[in-house]
């Protein structure tokens, strides 16, 4: 179980100087995520510079605006066509005055492994949002890439498949809570770890009771108090189900059982996260919130990159304040780790039912509370068919086909469609053949 292996420093060859200049290719590089690693690169062009570019399509002009900005060599779309793609370049060139600039370019739905498996980078930045980044993180592994990771739907939805196609160091997280982490387990050695701890900023709804929870609208789920991301991540902090997976994320990553990794609120959000080890000390990593530090980090592992963010000001007064997260409001996170316990598809499932129900939710099909409700009713719903013989068998297929269920289910839960539910249940006498790996 040492896939990843971060709690091992020794690992880490902090000796070779030209491994300090990065090619970097970003996976979603029109989101949150993607424009902050931008940012980064071109701030640091001894450091990095870009190998390619994807993204979703619903913003072609920027995506385009962005490869002649940094001549990325290799560009893909995930729905648009080569074509729109190329004339959108074209423009872009253009109006920027760039003459000669003619990328490789991917377009469809294999477009983003296409640029993670493109051969002349060093690192992969997976930012999609969602677990269809899963197939891009397998292949970002597959080419031999290193892969900072902020999509975390790839690694819980994968699980264990990620986990075996990642060589030991290979898979470095860009969420700041395991970043916190990957950096305050250099301060001990991996058997003197005894728990880790997450922080939670609370969201925008802390303090409120389930029943509170029950007419909060989408623009006040989205109004995060501390950071600025996309839809579906906003959504998920409000909800704790961000959190719920990244206690699943922190179990996969450093290997450290679901027993020992504790949530705690802290509103600032300047703790990122903690180590506690068995001495009793604890060692936090503080930074104010930006997730530039985290995205440097990450593309630049295990090498630190000057000036990425604002320190603390330690010359003003300042308050850092902890409080235990109120589970029967939100129990995102209990369910969470009842699933993963559970092993198999289960967190597949937890993961696109919870894709759905949030879009729905946006969407004013459901109410806030539905959607973790939603999600424990579909989880329920996968054990009761594997009681009745359905099985947790792991292979790519597997996952994509539970998911494929999780996200039908959901949807006909959340009222969006009308399928019959018993017409959803994929061939589980099919499915149970050959399929020995478990989660
Ligand atoms: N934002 C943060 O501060 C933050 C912090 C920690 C972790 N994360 C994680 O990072 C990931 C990205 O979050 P975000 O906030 O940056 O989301 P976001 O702003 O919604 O951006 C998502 C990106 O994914 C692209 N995309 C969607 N479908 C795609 C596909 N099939 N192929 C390629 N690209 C596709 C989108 O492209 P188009 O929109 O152009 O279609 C966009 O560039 C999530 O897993 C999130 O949990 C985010």
């Amino acid at each position: 179980m040492d896939a990843v292996n971060l709690r091992d420093t020794e690992a880490m060859d902090f000796s070779n100087p030209s491994r300090q200049h990065r090619r970097v290719s970003i996976l979603g590089s029109t989101g949150s995520i993607g424009t902050q690693a931008l940012d980064v690169i071109a701030a640091a062009p001894d450091r990095f510079s870009v190998a390619g570019l994807s993204a979703g399509g619903r913003n072609l002009e920027l995506l385009a605006r962005q490869a002649v900005a940094v001549r990325a060599p290799a560009v893909g779309v995930a729905s648009a066509s080569e074509a729109d793609l190329d004339r959108a370049i074209a423009r872009a060139a253009d109006a920027a005055g760039v003459t000669g600039y003619a990328p490789e370019l991917f377009a469809g739905e294999g477009a983003a492994a296409e640029v993670a498996a493109w051969p002349d980078a060093d690192v992969v930045l997976n930012g999609i949002t969602g677990s269809i980044g899963l197939e891009p993180t397998l292949a970002a592994l597959a080419a031999g890439h290193l892969l900072a990771l902020a999509n975390k739907e790839s690694l819980i939805a994968g699980g264990a498949l990620v986990r075996a196609a990642a060589a030991p160091g290979q898979l470095v997280p860009v969420d700041s809570e395991h970043s916190a982490i990957a950096q305050a387990l250099r301060g001990g050695t991996a058997d003197e770890v005894d728990r880790l701890v997450l922080t939670a900023s609370g969201g925008p709804f802390r303090g409120r009771t389930r029943a509170q929870l029950q007419d909060v609208t989408p623009a006040q789920a989205l109004a995060h108090p501390t950071w600025d991301m996309g839809r579906v991540i906003s959504t998920n902090s409000a909800s704790m189900v961000n959190k719920a997976l990244e206690v699943i994320e922190a179990h996969l990553l450093f290997d450290i059982p679901l027993e020992r990794i504790d949530v705690v609120v802290h509103p600032q959000s300047v703790i990122h996260s903690m180590v506690q080890f068995i001495d009793g000390s604890t060692l936090a990593q503080a930074s104010p919130p930006d997730m530039r530090l985290p995205i440097a980090l990450g593309i630049g592992w295990p090498f630190r990159v000057p000036g990425s963010a604002r320190a603390c000001d330690w010359s003003r007064p300042a308050e850092w304040t902890f409080e235990p997260l109120d589970e029967e409001a939100f129990p995102a996170i209990s369910l969470a780790k009842r699933a993963a316990a559970e092993g198999g598809t289960r967190m597949a499932v937890y993961n696109a039912a919870n894709e759905e129900a949030v879009e729905a939710f946006h969407r004013g099909a459901i109410g806030f509370p539905d959607i973790v409700d939603t999600v424990a009713a579909v989880v329920d719903d996968q054990r009761a068919r594997e009681s009745a013989g359905a099985g947790g068998a792991l292979s790519l297929a597997a996952v994509l086909d539970a998911e494929r269920w999780a996200r039908a289910s959901a949807r006909v839960r959340c009222g969006l469609e009308e399928t019959p539910l018993g017409s959803l249940l994929p061939d589980t006498a099919a499915r149970s053949e050959g399929q020995k790996e478990k989660l």
